[in-house]
């Protein structure tokens, strides 16, 4: 379980780093051609309005908004563009005003969340931040062993325990597809771990690895550790033959024990397609029992086509990068990586389509727009929506006794935007968020230790990446 003040629901901006960061971006370049002139390059107005004040003489909505782009106004002073522009690449424009309205916030708000040394004074709680542990590499997921010491995996393939100082690295563990954005991602260990010793990875593994087509599959994977070897290993979901080839990106997993089952995802592997095909494991999360076993109570079970995976949850997910269950609602929150914008809180019912890639709040990541829908009938619109993106990745309630104050909020990581939020809630409604953290580094995961403590697993890209683990404590008067 995983838990941010005062950016309202709108958001903070700017870009999300990809590596097509130098491409000249489609919706960037049509408001340079059709619109710059009138509203100025960086959309504080001229002839026009700005339309980064927040004020909107014909409504702040996206719907109002795209009438006015389509219509015009203002007895011929604001053009038509309906006959010109396609519905899609309206919405493309909308996410690029949201984008250049909230540069000066996202600074603004980044000053504000800098850290002094280390120590941080936020809205509700004061709080240290100290590097405990770094490695070369991209650390993924972080579990806490029941003496205290952490458990980490790493994208390349690897296990490592740690205090922090004295580091084991385990042997035998899984061979992995390690290639972009995929290869070993999570790693928790069963609720009855101290009876059992079942530990469980997510891990992207080859396809066929004599084919040059080098494309991979997730799969779940338990086994235990003695003598500081991996050993007793299952394979306790893995897809049909067919389709262990099915991606070379976001096939990235999140793992989570709840009420006795086994939750995790799969990203939609590239394509978004496969994503609303419930006979393809892309694009989905998973319910299972400890063992593998399919649940007699999933959605799916008895469906008409035997092909469909009766291991689904729900479906229409782009790329879930955290999961979390609501103290006392019991509700199980989840986090979908968007493409450019439409980065996703959703809450997970089981049956229910997330709609990508039929609609989104965002737009490619080259600025060329992916659906000019952003609802559908059926289709389950999010809590909230980051436009611009924040690449959002894991989530955490906050439920330890070191920050009172936190209690029962919802902490939320930002890969691109690089920093740790919290989100207030009413339920699942969103009060409010506060950026606590930013410039860190890329924030992949989050966990809390038995204290109340809480960590976060960095990463830093470039020709050797490194990793760290950050450890957030409260601060404390002499
Ligand atoms: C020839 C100048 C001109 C160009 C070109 C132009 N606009 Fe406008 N725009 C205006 C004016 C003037 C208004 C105010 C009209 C009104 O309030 O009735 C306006 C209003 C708007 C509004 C409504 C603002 C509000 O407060 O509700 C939006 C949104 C908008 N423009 C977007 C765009 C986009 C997107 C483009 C490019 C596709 C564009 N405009 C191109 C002059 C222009």
């Amino acid at each position: 379980m995983r838990p941010l003040t005062v950016f309202f629901v709108t958001t903070l901006s700017c870009f999300i780093a990809t590596a097509d960061a130098q491409r000249p971006r489609a919706h960037e370049q049509l408001y340079a051609q059709l619109c710059a002139n009138c509203h100025g390059a960086d959309g504080a107005g001229g002839q026009g309005p700005s339309l980064i004040d927040d004020v909107w003489t014909h409504g702040s909505d996206d719907n109002s908004i795209a009438r006015v782009i389509a219509q015009g106004s203002g007895a011929g002073t604001m053009p038509a563009y309906g006959e010109v522009l396609a519905d899609d690449q309206i919405v493309s424009l909308i996410v690029l005003m949201r984008e250049l309205r909230n540069r000066p916030q996202l600074d603004a708000a980044k000053e504000a969340a800098a850290g002094n040394n280390g120590r941080y004074t936020t809205d509700l709680a004061d709080f240290t931040l100290t590097e405990i542990f770094t490695i070369d590499g991209i650390l993924w997921g972080l579990a806490f062993l029941p003496d205290g010491r952490m458990i980490l995996s790493a994208k390349s393939g690897r296990i490592i325990i740690t205090d922090g100082s004295i580091s084991t690295e385990i042997s035998g563990v899984p061979a992995v597809h390690d290639e972009g954005d995929i290869g070993m991602h999570d790693i928790i260990l069963h609720p009855d771990y101290t009876t059992n010793g079942w530990i469980y990875v997510a891990a992207v593994v080859d396809g066929d690895p004599d084919s040059d087509e080098r494309r991979a599959m997730t799969e779940i994977i338990r086994g235990r550790i003695r003598d500081g070897q991996w050993v007793d290993e299952e394979r306790i979901f893995q897809a049909r033959p067919e389709h262990r080839a099915a991606g070379r990106a976001r096939l990235g997993s999140r793992l989570l024990f709840h009420d006795g089952y086994l939750y995790f995802t799969i990203g939609d592997g590239g394509p978004g397609e496969p994503s609303q095909d419930l006979t393809a494991p892309t694009g989905k999360t998973f319910r299972i029992h400890d063992d593998g076993r399919i649940p007699v109570d999933n959605p799916f079970v008895g469906h008409e086509d035997p092909d469909v995976y009766t291991a689904i949850w729900t479906y229409g997910n782009r790329n879930v990068q955290g999961l979390a269950v609501q103290p006392g609602t019991w509700r199980m929150f989840a986090t979908e990586h968007g493409p450019r914008g439409g980065d996703e809180l959703n809450v997970l019912t089981p049956g229910t389509n997330y709609g990508w890639p039929l609609v989104t709040f965002g737009i490619d990541y080259n600025g060329q727009p992916v659906s000019a829908l952003q609802h559908l009938p059926g289709v389950q619109d999010p809590l909230l929506h980051w436009t611009p993106s924040i690449a959002v990745c894991d989530i955490h309630f906050y439920t330890g006794t070191e920050f009172p104050s936190w209690q029962g909020d919802l902490l939320v990581t930002a890969l691109g935007q690089e920093h740790l939020r919290r989100l207030r809630l009413d339920g699942t409604r969103v009060i409010s968020q506060e950026l606590l953290i930013s410039d860190i580094g890329r924030v992949r995961t989050i966990s809390e230790d038995a204290d109340g403590n809480i960590y976060l697993v960095t990463n830093h890209r470039g020709e050797s990446p490194r990793s760290h683990v950050y450890r957030i404590a409260r601060k404390r008067t002499k």
